[in-house]
């Protein structure tokens, strides 16, 4: 519904980009919108995967998965991981947390255990219970009106 899709990109979203392991051991990612803290108690977060996703089957059969929170700086990794490349880490920094693929760009790391996995419709719903949470500061990567470099300016409001 065109309405619908219109109504959504004016919703102000962060961006992370969520990585596991593959069964065969190889690292795998992809970029989200759909990520909110889901409760505090425990620390948990809901992240959203579309069933298309080469991710979708590696992540709702993990032991662990990481939430890297972008900061303006990360565009780039932004567009790496929503692409569909073959080896999205390759040129990248990164290193493994456990069994977790962790980007050393992103300002934020969360470090997930799975607590509840379930399909509803075509995506895969996961809430992940926090083991870690490392932060740094840095400006938001911040999405709105399909655009990924909008900024959050001193002073109040968001521009391109
Ligand atoms: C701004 C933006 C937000 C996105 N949000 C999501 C999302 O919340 N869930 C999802 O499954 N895909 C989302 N995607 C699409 C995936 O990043 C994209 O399909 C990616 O190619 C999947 O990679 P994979 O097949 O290697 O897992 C988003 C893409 C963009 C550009």
């Amino acid at each position: 519904m065109a309405a619908f899709t219109d109504a959504m990109s004016r919703l102000v979203s962060g961006l992370a980009v969520i990585t596991t392991r593959r069964a065969a051991g190889e690292p795998c990612g992809l970029l989200v919108s759909s990520i909110c803290s889901y409760s505090v108690d425990p620390p948990s977060v809901l992240v959203v995967v579309d069933h298309a996703s080469r991710c979708r089957d590696p992540l709702a059969r993990c032991g662990a998965f990481g939430v890297h929170v972008l900061g303006s700086a990360q565009e780039d990794v932004a567009r790496t991981f929503a692409s569909r490349g073959a080896d999205k880490f390759t040129g990248l920094a990164w290193e493994w947390d456990a069994a977790v693929p962790r980007l050393r760009a992103a300002p934020i790391y969360l470090r997930c255990t799975p607590t509840a996995v379930f399909d509803h419709g075509d995506h895969t719903v996961l809430i992940g219970e926090v083991t870690r949470a490392d932060v740094a500061e840095a400006e938001p990567l911040v999405f709105y009106r399909r655009l990924l470099d909008w900024r959050l300016r001193e002073g109040g409001g968001l521009h391109p």
